[in-house]
């Protein structure tokens, strides 16, 4: 094993979390309860997950850390930004994610991660009212507020890299301009112009991420990296971006599911999924705006895996929907639905009921841990501009659409596509192929 090409993992890592709702509370919570050995950071693969490394008789199945250096969970410092002023604890608290048994060892810790004022915009999400905002002049001001955050914080902490991870809440949809969103000149024209119409507050923390150097992680639908723009600028900061929409629930065991119909040559007519849940997230997601984000990311899964081109007599013209509702006494257990239409032999029909009963957060928080671990990896490997073998944990993965680039969805091949990056972070040659 060789790890010559990538920098070691020393000194402290700064995540600095944008938003302090129930994913980020959650998340944090559960590393700071790991690492006092209180808790089990279950689901995530950083901590879990074993690869085979060579072949044959020189075969070895290794953890992560084992076949490149990750930072340990004992070097992260966190920090936060949010709208609301509570503090961590507080927040674990409000979100009613996690028993206080699971929260009170570790509250003295969650007490001091305070938030920093938000760079927020109303607009981005009407049903917010908190008052822990940043006064700005335009939109390039507030980029040059998150950055001094980062700045301060780096010094302050004393930490060494910093990962920016956005687990905040879903902002409206905004269509990609390419008058605005293609290059990074045009972009920064914008942001100076305070075109509040195509620069999301998202925006100004991604730039200033990148900016300073560290990498960035969408783990909502939004656009934000998700523009040519972004590319040119993680490219000349040299930096690796990731997103997006953190792959959860129902598309989780959507891109997990489907294969089955896909690898068996079944056919589909139609796929119906439908959720109920009540945190915050579900409440901003009621906005008709906000929830065209989160549309748009769902229904990107099944087209790549079940494609109609390759298999006109089975995929051609099923029908796809995807709903959320809005529904307080669920709070964070959201409940899922997929009614899934299918064919088989003479074209005879099928159905496949599915009913996930899962906890929105406790699902999420892993995949922040994973994402903030493997983007710092990434940096110290030199890896800039989109991470694709980071698909594995998004809903809708980043893919140079100007190129008319396809983004893997499908749950195995994303995994295949994960195993190589780190074999090839280690040293290893990437020896599996993903079709
Ligand atoms: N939990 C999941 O399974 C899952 C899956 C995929 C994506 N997501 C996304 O993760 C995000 C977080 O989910 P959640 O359940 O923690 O939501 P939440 O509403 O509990 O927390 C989001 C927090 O972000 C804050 N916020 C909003 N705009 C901000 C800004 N501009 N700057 C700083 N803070 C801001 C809000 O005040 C809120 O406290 C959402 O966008 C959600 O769609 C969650």
């Amino acid at each position: 094993m060789s790890n010559a090409n990538v920098k070691p993992a020393t000194g402290k890592l700064g995540v600095m979390v944008v938003g302090l709702g129930a994913v980020s509370s959650t998340f944090i919570t559960g590393v700071l309860m790991a690492r006092k050995g209180l808790a089990k950071p279950v689901g995530s693969m950083t901590q879990y997950d074993k690869i085979r490394v060579g072949q044959g008789e020189d075969k070895k199945y290794l953890q992560y850390k084992d076949i490149v250096p990750l930072a340990d969970l004992n070097d992260i410092v966190f920090a936060a930004w949010d709208v609301y002023p509570a503090n961590a604890f507080e927040s674990a608290i409000n979100a009613e994610v996690l028993k206080e048994k699971d929260i009170l060892p570790v509250k003295d810790e969650l007490e001091k991660i305070v938030p920093l004022k938000a760079a927020f915009d109303h607009n981005y999400a009407a049903r917010l009212d908190g008052d822990n905002v940043k006064t700005v002049k335009d939109r390039w001001d507030m980029t040059e507020q998150i950055r001094e955050d980062i700045r301060n914080f780096k010094k302050e902490a004393g930490v060494d890299r910093v990962v920016v991870l956005w687990a905040a809440s879903t902002e409206i949809y905004v269509p990609v301009d390419e008058k605005i969103h293609y290059r990074l000149a045009d972009l920064e024209a914008a942001m100076k112009a305070d075109d509040k119409e195509h620069i999301a507050p998202s925006m100004c923390y991604a730039y200033a991420a990148l900016a300073e150097g560290a990498p960035f992680i969408m783990g909502a639908p939004n656009t934000t990296v998700d523009i040519p723009a972004m590319w040119e600028l993680a490219e000349k900061t040299g930096m690796p971006i990731a997103g997006k929409d953190f792959k959860t629930g129902q598309t989780l065991v959507k891109s997990g599911f489907a294969p089955i119909i896909g690898t068996r040559c079944l056919g589909l007519s139609g796929w119906f999924s439908t959720n109920i849940l009540g945190n915050r997230d579900g409440l901003v997601l009621d906005e008709p705006a906000n929830f065209r984000t989160k549309e748009v990311s769902k229904l990107s899964t099944l087209e790549s895996i079940l494609v109609p081109e390759e298999q006109p007599d089975l995929y051609t013209d099923y029908y796809h929907k995807v709903r959320i509702n809005y529904y307080p006494p669920r709070n964070d257990n959201k409940e899922g639905w997929d009614n899934i239409d299918i064919f088989g032999w003479m074209g005879y029909p099928m159905q496949i009921k599915i009913n996930f009963l899962c906890r929105d957060s406790i699902l999420a928080a892993p995949l922040c841990l994973d994402l903030v671990l493997l983007s710092d990896l990434a940096a110290r490997a030199g890896r800039h501009g989109t991470q694709r073998f980071l698909s594995f944990f998004l809903k809708s993965p980043m893919h140079d659409y100007t190129k008319g680039e396809v983004p893997v969805n499908h749950l195995f091949q994303q995994y295949v596509m994960l195993k190589n990056a780190i074999r090839e972070m280690g040293g290893y040659p990437a020896d599996e192929t993903i079709d």
